[in-house]
């Protein structure tokens, strides 16, 4: 269970003298259910959001805690239990190739060299991506690069995905294989999204806006409140 408690997120103003830029106030989640999308305007702050789920940002104020683990001090841990796919892949695909990516996430629970790679290929096999194994990473297309980085992170075992608009590069025909992975994935999952129709998967959504969260319900009612505040 991901916790937020009283959190702000601010960062120093450009100019020397202006007050900090807050990029989230207020939030207190407790985030239990197993599927969670967070909807709101660019800029609104679902990024922001996100990352403190993870660690990859540290709150200014409040704690975030995953099952128990402060992300601010126990930010190893947090990473373990908590995996992130961006909505470019590329920025967290660290090897140069399919196979080797993989290969570096399994490195923590298959001991063996071979076996690693063995079993790397077999997990992107069964994300229909094993024939690009030994590509170069910037040689795949949108679509497999994304699949490629679901493998990665799932590689890892978290017991919790979070996805920052994971759909946003992908065609209808990836959109709809990523939409099947993630109704079936065993993990928890927390995603943002501009798809309205994605959000639909979800048992509750978060609305944010300017840093705010101003919805938290079952999507149907969210969406309905967020298009109302678009309007
Ligand atoms: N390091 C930073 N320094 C200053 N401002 C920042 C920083 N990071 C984010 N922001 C600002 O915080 C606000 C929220 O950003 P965030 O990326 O969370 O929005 P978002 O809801 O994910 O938007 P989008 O839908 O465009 O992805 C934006 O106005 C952004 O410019
Ligand atoms: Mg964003």
């Amino acid at each position: 269970m991901i916790s937020l408690r009283d959190v702000r997120v601010a960062v120093p103003a450009l100019r020397p003298g202006d007050p900090d830029k807050v990029l989230l106030d207020d939030v207190n989640l407790e985030l239990a259910e197993r599927r969670i999308v967070v909807i709101g305007a660019n800029g609104s702050g679902k990024s922001t959001l996100l990352r403190l789920l993870n660690g990859l940002r540290l709150p200014s104020r409040g704690t975030v805690t995953v099952d128990g683990h402060d992300t601010a001090k126990d930010g190893k841990q947090v990473r373990k239990l908590v995996g992130f796919i961006f909505t470019d892949p590329l920025s967290q695909l660290l090897m140069s190739t399919p196979i080797e990516d993989v290969e570096l996430s399994l490195r923590a629970s298959v001991r063996g060299k071979a076996e690693r790679l063995a079993r790397a290929q077999a997990l992107l096999d069964a994300r229909g991506v094993g024939h690009v194994a030994h590509q170069s990473i910037y040689d795949l297309s949108g679509g497999e690069r994304q699949l490629v980085s679901l493998t990665s992170v799932l590689a890892v075992e978290p017991t919790v995905v979070v996805a920052d608009e994971p759909t946003t590069l992908l065609d209808l025909r990836n959109k709809q294989a990523l939409r099947e992975i993630f109704t079936h994935l065993d993990q928890q999952l927390v995603f943002s999204t501009h798809d309205l129709e994605f959000a639909l998967l979800a048992e509750r959504a978060i609305v944010v806006d300017g840093g705010r969260v101003v919805a938290d319900d079952e999507p149907g009612n969210a969406v309905a409140y967020y298009r109302d505040l678009m309007r």
